[in-house]
């Protein structure tokens, strides 16, 4: 099974990503976690990709395409992987095609989740993560037990550097411009699907997995 999950910044893809991954044992590949472990590993793709994380600008699709194919590349994807937050221009979207077929795989199904963006708003200036094991939480809908303290690791949570109200409008444009067309891109191979995004995150979790099992 090979899932894309597109929708806007903050809309739930990785929350939904790791129910996917649980439910199907198989690997959430996010560019966004992959790039964010290079900064904080201080690594040189790191310090090139934070420059434009911060601004809440796109990293090069140059960058992100040989990142992509060494990861596809790896054993833990031979049975499928659900990709989240790639490809998100129609460059990197056109690269995948070409890596996907060099690798003789094709995508059973993009997710494309959306809510409006006062609820993005909401949802991201109350996201808080965790530094050790990546852990997201929400302080207004999916709070920790103890207040900015994840439960499982007991460290303080974060509020990432992009999360601040004028990145995130910064971030929406950027979607709406370069990777909205992405979606048009897939729905010409019919196989796109749309998830309401509105709800609980449990109600959306049972309808994605009603939706992937009937692939
Ligand atoms: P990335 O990390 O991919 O960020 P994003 O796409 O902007 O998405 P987010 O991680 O912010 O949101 P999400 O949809 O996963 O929401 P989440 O589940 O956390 O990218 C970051 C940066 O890296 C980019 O800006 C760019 O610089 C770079 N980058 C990454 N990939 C790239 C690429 N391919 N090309 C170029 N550059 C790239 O949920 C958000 C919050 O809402 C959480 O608190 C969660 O608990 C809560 N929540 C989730 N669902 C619900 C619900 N149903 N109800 C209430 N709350 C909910």
């Amino acid at each position: 099974m090979r899932l894309l999950l597109i929708g806007p910044p903050g809309v739930g893809k990785g929350t939904q990503a790791k129910f996917l991954v649980n439910h199907f044992k198989i690997p959430q590949i996010s560019t966004g976690d992959m790039l964010r472990e290079n900064v904080q590993n201080n690594t040189a793709l790191g310090t090139e990709a934070n420059i434009y994380m911060k601004e809440g600008k796109l990293v090069p699709d140059t960058v992100i395409l040989q990142m992509i194919k060494k990861r596809l590349n790896k054993n833990d994807c031979s049975n499928g992987y659900i990709l989240d937050g790639f490809p998100r221009t129609e460059p990197q979207a056109n690269g995948l095609d070409k890596l996907l077929k060099s690798l003789n795989q094709r995508l059973d199904c993009v997710m494309v989740m959306n809510i409006d963006d006062s609820m993005i708003i909401n949802r991201l200036s109350n996201r808080r993560s965790c530094k050790n094991c990546n852990q997201v939480y929400n302080l207004l809908y999916d709070p920790p037990k103890t207040d900015d303290i994840c439960d499982s690791c007991n460290v303080k949570l974060f509020l990432r550097d992009d999360d601040i109200p004028s990145t995130i409008k910064k971030r929406l444009i950027i979607y709406r411009e370069q990777t909205e067309p992405v979606i048009e891109y897939y729905t010409k191979f019919g196989i796109t699907k749309i998830i309401d995004s509105k709800g609980s995150i449990k109600d959306i979790k049972n309808n994605i997995i009603k939706i992937v099992t009937r692939i």
